[in-house]
């Protein structure tokens, strides 16, 4: 979960900074009164680095950076887009935004896109695919990303909850064609609100960057209210402020998903004797563990198991309390997802799981409290 947990001196004193050394709050221009601070530039840079890509583009939220990856593969009416059934609303609703189709794919044991789903979904009218991590467990990326070079689609991986995490020793989030990043407040690292892209393709980062500030392409050579354009976009930009205390959350990222680690597998060790499933992590992938997510016999007794942590002081996350955001079968408010099917095979998985939030700053007594929690439920 959680960045916000340790917002602090590092974080107002880069922000303080904006104000003492420059008082430029937005990212270009005013070179002459800005003493040099450029705190988004920055903070894209060092995100690069990190993620040990040569681009980074920093955005106003996880849905945006979405929306703008869409758009810089040309994503639009008449094509579709493969995503999970076990997502937040923003990814369908940014392939909707765009235009596009959101076609949705059955999810396996990771709680994450199901390959051979995947497969089986792919039509002509495939122009992308989005993978998500969700809850912090990569996706079988190698799988996946092998029917998206079998069938020349691009893949975006939605790293919301990824960012910290690898696979083959590969950041999260650079393994396909695009990652985006989200900073909202209940993320790894948070900029408040916020988001981020990464690239290895100069065009692909170039047609985003001029996407997210109305077609602006930065021409060096020009000012700014000369700029040179060739195509339209719309204003997506983050703001110096969420720039500055994004580098200073950026140094905390390891340290975050260390710590949630460490956390998480103290919880697990209390629980590991009871009859409950652990959620699959595939192998050679490093989760951030911002949840521990296991199954139990069925939906009752995963509601028992939520109640019985609620009335022991311990919440649960996404599941089972927050599924219908999180699970395309219950979203009927958007009737352009494929209703053919009910999405059986996600349904049971989702239906019996539970989530545990994992935190930083963890109180010592909280594994032992779970466990006394699901213990009074599982041996009911
Ligand atoms: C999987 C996923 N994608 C995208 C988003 C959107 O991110 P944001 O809240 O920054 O718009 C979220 C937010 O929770 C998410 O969980």
């Amino acid at each position: 979960m959680p960045g916000f947990e340790l917002i602090g001196e590092e974080e107002f004193l880069e922000v303080k900074s904006v104000f003492d050394d420059s008082g430029i709050l937005f990212r270009h221009s005013f070179d002459n009164l800005r003493n040099g601070v450029f705190k988004v530039k920055d903070f894209e840079s060092a995100f690069a680095k990190r993620m040990n890509v040569p681009y980074a583009l920093a955005v106003t939220s996880g849905s945006a950076a979405l929306r703008v990856a869409l758009a810089a593969l040309n994503i639009g009416r008449g094509d579709e887009v493969i995503t999970q059934s076990f997502t937040f609303v923003a990814t369908a609703e940014a392939i909707i935004e765009s235009g596009a189709k959101p076609i949705i794919s059955d999810i396996d044991d990771t709680l994450n896109m199901d390959p051979n789903d995947l497969e089986d979904k792919i039509t002509k009218n495939t122009k992308a695919i989005i993978v998500v991590h969700m809850l912090g467990t990569p996706a079988r990326l190698a799988q996946i990303k092998s029917i998206c070079d079998k069938y020349g689609i691009p893949m975006i991986e939605d790293t919301a909850w990824g960012c910290g995490g690898f696979y083959d020793n590969i950041p999260l989030g650079t393994y396909g064609s695009i990652g985006t990043f989200s900073f909202d407040f209940a993320k790894t690292i948070t900029t408040g609100e916020g988001g981020m892209l990464v690239f290895k393709d100069e065009k692909l980062f170039k047609k985003a960057a001029a996407w997210h500030d109305h077609g602006h392409e930065n021409n060096p050579s020009l000012p700014r209210w000369e700029d040179s354009r060739s195509g339209s976009g719309f204003n997506y930009r983050m703001m110096e402020l969420q720039g500055a205390i994004g580098l200073a959350q950026l140094e905390k990222l390891d340290f975050v998903v260390e710590k949630q680690r460490s956390n998480m597998n103290l919880i697990k060790s209390e629980i590991s004797n009871l009859d409950i499933q652990f959620r699959e992590v595939p192998t050679g992938s490093f989760e951030t563990a911002d949840a521990l997510v296991f199954f139990t016999k069925n939906n009752k007794m995963a509601i028992a198991c939520r109640e019985s942590l609620l009335a022991n002081g311990v919440g649960t996350k996404i599941l089972p309390e927050a599924i219908s955001w999180h699970f395309a079968g219950l979203w009927e408010h958007m009737p352009s997802l494929n209703k053919d099917k009910q999405y059986e095979k996600s349904l049971s998985y989702l239906n019996r799981a539970v989530s545990i939030p994992i935190t930083v700053n963890m109180d010592e007594k909280l594994p032992s409290k779970i466990k006394k929690a699901l213990l009074s439920v599982l041996n009911s």
